[in-house]
């Protein structure tokens, strides 16, 4: 029987793993720790919110006392990490609410989950702090074939009319941290404080870095869902710079199917890289949304061509992120399975299909919604 936390479960990826937590294990408690953030929205979990085996608390993972608290009161044995602010634009207009949250909060869950478990007679003895990072933190890499070669990896991604590498170096495990954003330096921050706990204290910590995700429930500030939207309402599609950086791009459910598995199997005190095998120049990747919106909505091919629009680019935009994830592969047996065709047309079709979650989030009344809903509880 595990009782297991999950921080940041009414954001993106947070909803996908613990819907697939509640779902595949009904023998374990999951406990969804959200402060409801902007980001968090628990219309993102209406589908599993009556199971038996899952509470909702809303709580600040920076509230020490809250943590110990729930630690003792739910006896738990696991925590999956994934609160925090995660939007880089807002960190560079707001550094000190991404270091409060991403450091200060980590430190907080690390310390809260320290204490309790140590207390206990068997201590660590089946106990796992897994904390979900990301590929930012290992900093940016060239991008030294403009018009994109053959992907090393191509056969291990799930196979796609792509498959491109834009630069022959990538992320791995061992690349030393190189952070550029205040997001990126406070989740590196967070990396650090994990680590620190399981060399100092000898705490089973695992962490995971992974690329760009994509898929249902993503807040319309990142680019996917908010140029999806704005396609739908025709407001012009903002491209930082010219359009010629480079994500590696990851369907949503696919990381939570590597979050479970790691869960579960993964050797404590290490680190996995997770990435999609999947370079795309975002002018590209804007280029297959536009294609795919238009299509779905019965639009003549290339009538949203013209919403693109280029603006300053974003200061310190980091030019290629790109994961290297054999190990994963190698010792876990992972590996992304959906294409990104696939992909990429069921996330356009979720995001059309349900304007009514969006429109909720970009009308405004989102805040007052919100409070409404949690308030009925
Ligand atoms: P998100 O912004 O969609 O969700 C974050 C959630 O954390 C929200 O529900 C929010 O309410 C909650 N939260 C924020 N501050 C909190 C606090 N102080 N206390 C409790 N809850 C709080 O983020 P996401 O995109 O789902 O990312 C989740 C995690 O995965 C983050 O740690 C992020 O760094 C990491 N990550 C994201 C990506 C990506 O592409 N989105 C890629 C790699 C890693
Ligand atoms: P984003 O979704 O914010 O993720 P991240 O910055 O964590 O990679 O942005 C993905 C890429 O798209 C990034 O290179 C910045 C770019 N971008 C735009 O060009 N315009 C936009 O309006 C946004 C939000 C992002």
């Amino acid at each position: 029987m595990q009782s297991i936390i999950i921080t940041g479960g009414a954001g993106f990826i947070g909803s996908h793993v613990v819907r697939l937590f509640v779902n595949k294990y009904p023998n374990y408690r999951i406990i969804n720790v959200d402060k409801l953030t902007y980001a968090g929205n628990l219309a993102n979990l209406e589908d599993i919110e009556n199971a038996q085996n899952y509470r909702f608390v809303r709580a600040d993972i920076c509230d020490f006392d809250a943590m110990c608290a729930l630690m003792w009161e739910e006896k738990v044995t696991g925590i999956i990490h994934l609160a925090a602010e995660s939007h880089v634009d807002r960190s560079i207009k707001d550094p000190f609410t991404f270091a409060r949250t991403n450091v200060m909060g980590t430190l907080s869950l690390l310390q809260a989950a320290r204490l309790c478990w140590e207390s206990l007679p068997e201590k660590y003895e089946g106990k796992r702090f897994y904390h979900i990072s990301t590929d930012e933190v290992y900093g940016d890499l060239e991008i030294t074939h403009p018009e994109g070669i053959k992907s090393p990896f191509a056969d291990m991604a799930a196979p796609s009319g792509h498959n491109l590498a834009y630069g022959t170096d990538f992320f791995l495990e061992s690349t030393p941290y190189d952070p550029h954003s205040p997001y990126s330096a406070a989740k590196a921050a967070s990396d650090h404080f994990v680590r620190a706990f399981h060399d100092t204290y000898g705490m089973p910590t695992i962490v995971t870095n992974c690329s760009n995700n994509y898929g249902p429930y993503q807040f319309p500030e990142k680019l996917i869902p908010l140029f999806i939207n704005n396609i739908r309402k025709r407001i012009p599609l903002p491209v930082y710079g010219k359009g010629e950086n480079v994500r590696d791009w990851l369907y949503v459910e696919d990381h939570a199917r590597a979050i479970d598995l790691i869960f579960h199997s993964g050797e404590v005190g290490e680190t996995y890289n997770i990435g999609g095998f999947n370079e795309w120049k975002n002018i590209d990747l804007i280029k297959v949304i536009i294609a795919t919106v238009d299509r779905l909505l019965g639009n003549p091919e290339g009538h949203s061509l013209d919403l693109i629009t280029f603006v300053t680019d974003r200061a310190g935009h980091d030019l290629r992120y790109a994961i290297d994830s054999r190990k994963l592969q190698k010792e876990l047996g992972w590996e992304p399975s959906l294409q990104f065709e696939e992909g990429i047309e069921r996330t356009v079709r979720w995001y059309l299909d349900n304007q009514e979650w969006m429109d909720r989030i970009t009308s405004g009344d989102y805040e007052r919604y919100y409070e409404e809903m949690y308030n009925k509880r």
